[in-house]
């Protein structure tokens, strides 16, 4: 942690309260003189701080800015979020988390924005990520699994995205394959995974994850009308976009590491039990593939199947599936 972090996580732990310049000159093992340069530096990045004499500092209100230093700060993780970047506007974190895995950052590092200019989406799709209302993020991870297993690194992520949203707000999110999360009919959060990898070995992956926190309805553009939603729409209140990423992290680290360990079978049955999708009536459609028939669940591998009318069972790898009314 650094000194800021230091100072942050005093006066977390404090509540409120004051901690005196002498305790952080302490706790930071660095001068008073330096300690007031710190909180100087927190004051300019929008925290607004009491200084009293003789009593020391204390944290009045935070900016409502997902800040790395908040976010590592008190974390608890070994790996997930043990370095995290924050930008106020970027074009899209993708890119600038390969570059930052292309050049050797750990695996749980995550690049963070308040804004994306050109959020991307899955299929070529542009993904609107206005200021301070969501959580754009890309995470890099680098399983020691091969190619093909990598589909399943989207399921996990969906899967430990819908538990952090349910524990933290108790919205009943959902997974529609492969990896939207659902709120009612209507989408909260989508997950674009990109690899770097040889035929036989994965380099990395960007895990992609971006979550409407708190929107409101005002803030969609036209055309995502009736289909986007966000969980302070749903919840009717604000949501702490800080817990909810802290909390994320710690899931998916205890469900990584016991995926690492065990395998894709307990994220398998997991994914089927939140899952949007399996039960109804789909339409595939593929560059190679074009079908009908009911999602019956995920294969040992994580593949989507569906029962067509004449009851073969068809695997779909990867598609876009739209959902009809029963036929
Ligand atoms: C989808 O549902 O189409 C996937 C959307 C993924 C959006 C996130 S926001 C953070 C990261 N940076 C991007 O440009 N895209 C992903």
């Amino acid at each position: 942690m650094n000194i800021k972090q230091v100072v942050l996580q005093a006066f977390r732990d404090r509540a409120g309260d004051f901690v005196s310049g002498e305790e952080l000159s302490r706790i930071c093992g660095c001068s008073r003189t330096a300690v007031w340069k710190h909180i100087e530096e927190l004051r300019s990045d929008g925290y607004e701080i009491e200084a009293v004499r003789k009593s020391g500092y204390r944290l009045i209100v935070a900016p409502d800015r997902l800040s790395a230093a908040e976010v590592m700060a008190g974390l608890g993780t070994e790996r997930i979020g043990q370095l995290v970047y924050d930008y106020d506007e970027v074009i899209s974190t993708q890119p600038i988390a390969h570059e930052a895995a292309a050049k050797g950052a750990p695996e749980g590092t995550i690049v963070l924005a308040e804004q994306q200019t050109g959020g991307k989406g899955r299929l070529g799709r542009q993904w609107h990520s206005p200021k301070h209302s969501g959580i754009w993020m890309s995470l890099i991870i680098r399983p020691v699994i091969p190619l093909p297993k990598t589909p399943q690194m989207t399921l996990l992520t969906a899967v430990c995205m819908a538990r952090s949203i349910r524990e933290e707000t108790g919205l009943p999110v959902k997974i529609k394959w492969p990896n939207d999360l659902f709120v009612g009919d209507k989408k909260v959060c989508g997950i674009l995974t990109e690899l770097n990898a040889e035929a036989d070995r994965v380099h990395y992956l960007v895990i992609g994850i971006g979550i409407n926190v708190n929107s409101e309805e005002s803030d969609f553009p036209p055309e995502l009308a009736g289909i986007a939603t966000s969980l302070r729409i749903e919840s009717g209140g604000k949501v702490n976009r800080l817990q909810l990423l802290q909390r994320f992290c710690r899931n998916f680290e205890q469900t990584y590491d016991e995926y690492l360990a065990h395998g894709f079978q307990p994220i398998r049955e997991e994914w089927e039990a939140l899952s949007y999708t399996i039960g109804r009536w789909v339409k595939v459609e593929t560059v190679s593939q074009k079908l009908e028939g009911r999602a019956i669940g995920l294969d040992d591998e994580g593949v989507l199947l569906v029962e067509d009318e004449a009851g073969l069972r068809h695997k779909v790898y990867s598609a876009d599936v739209n959902y009809r009314a029963n036929p």
